[in-house]
């Protein structure tokens, strides 16, 4: 059994011991009275007993747990929204940018919830909450700045200012490979970025 059940279990150990004595004892009662009242009826004598119900309540947890994005899985995400908020900068499409920038807030703080923390090079932990706290409060509070002021050219500024801290992580995180760059091309091809684009298509 996982380590996460037994904790819960054990929470519960007095309380289950109990239920369970209590069960067993209605299963007796049941089956005496089955045995010499077979025209009573069965309900009650069906129920899955408490002790089990725990146990499949902790497997639910853990299976649930399980279902929960890794944090490479929402960085990736995170990938994804700054990658776009580029190109609506890019386009000057100030609502489109303004969504893609807090898509990215929101996804590096589910991120940092995911594993708050990490190990350096060095094997020591690294807080990533401190990081992404002094980055919302730094490059990411310019850029929201750049975009309510319709300021392209600030706004490149502050996106490169950016990528500088995004990489910051990284290296602080051991994975000095992950190296953030001026995308390319745009990773939400469905979505138009020309702010005076006619609808529909
Ligand atoms: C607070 C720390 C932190 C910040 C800030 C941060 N990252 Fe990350 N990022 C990580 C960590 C840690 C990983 C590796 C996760 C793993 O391997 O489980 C990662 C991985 C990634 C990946 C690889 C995902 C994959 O699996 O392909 C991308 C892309 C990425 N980050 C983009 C960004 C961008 C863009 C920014 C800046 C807007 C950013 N990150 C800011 C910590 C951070």
């Amino acid at each position: 059994m996982p380590a996460n059940s037994l904790q819960i279990d054990s929470t519960h150990a007095s309380k289950s011991t109990r239920t369970a004595a209590r069960s067993h004892l209605s299963v007796i009662t049941c089956v005496i009275v089955t045995a010499f009242a077979a025209v009573l009826p069965h309900a009650g004598c069906d129920a899955p007993a408490p002790a089990a119900v725990d146990i499949n309540i902790a497997a639910e947890l853990k299976s649930l747990r399980d279902l929960i994005p890794d944090q490479a899985h929402i960085m990736a995400d995170v990938g994804y929204h700054f990658t776009n908020l580029w190109f609506a900068g890019d386009a000057e499409n100030w609502p489109l940018a303004d969504f893609y920038l807090s898509e990215t807030k929101s996804h590096l703080r589910w991120a940092v919830r995911a594993k708050p923390i990490r190990k350096d090079n060095a094997g020591r932990d690294i807080k990533l909450v401190a990081i992404l706290e002094a980055f919302e409060n730094s490059q990411l509070g310019q850029l929201k700045k750049t975009i309510d002021g319709k300021d392209k050219l600030e706004f490149i500024t502050a996106y490169k200012a950016s990528l500088t801290t995004c990489y910051a992580c990284h290296k602080a995180s051991d994975k000095p490979y992950l190296r953030p760059q001026i995308p390319k091309k745009a990773d939400a091809g469905v979505i138009n970025f020309d702010p005076k684009a006619d609808w529909p298509l």
